[in-house]
């Protein structure tokens, strides 16, 4: 699992809040052409449990907190978000994870793609064996 998947965003403190923000082809190392987010997740559930194809993410715990739990074939990571500022880059065939949210936690998350349905490897043994054969 390479190390480098969690993104400091700036932030500007401020004593009448603070501020963070993303700007196309800053911070993150990708066109963002979509955003959705994900809310009101009842205990004890997760979210995710695939991977994409070619499709890259970038996930920031907005409020809350929860984890990413990262997957790429060989080994496991588990990054737990719960600041504004700070992110965690998904590359293209990662199988990846959010789970352990907390109470009114908002997952924001920026894609480079639109949503394409044929992306998706949601068939874990499918996705080792993708894994393999590109190695
Ligand atoms: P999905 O990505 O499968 O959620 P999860 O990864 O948590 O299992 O998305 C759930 C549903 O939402 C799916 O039926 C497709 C729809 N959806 C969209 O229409 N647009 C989107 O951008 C996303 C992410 C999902």
């Amino acid at each position: 699992m390479q190390e480098s998947l969690l993104i400091e965003l700036p932030k500007i403190a401020d004593p009448r809040g603070n501020l963070s923000f993303i700007e196309q082809g800053n911070q993150i190392p990708f066109n963002i052409e979509r955003t959705y987010w994900i809310y009101d997740v009842p205990g004890g559930e997760m979210r995710g449990g695939h991977a994409f194809y070619e499709m890259q993410e970038f996930i920031v715990a907005l409020s809350g907190s929860f984890d990413v739990v990262l997957d790429d074939g060989v080994s496991k990571k588990i990054i737990s978000l719960n600041r504004s500022y700070r992110g965690v880059y998904i590359p293209k065939m990662i199988w990846r994870s959010l789970e352990n949210f907390s109470t009114n936690s908002l997952a924001l998350v920026l894609a480079d793609k639109a949503y394409d349905v044929n992306d998706y490897i949601r068939d874990y043994d499918l996705y080792l064996k993708l894994k393999t054969e590109k190695q």
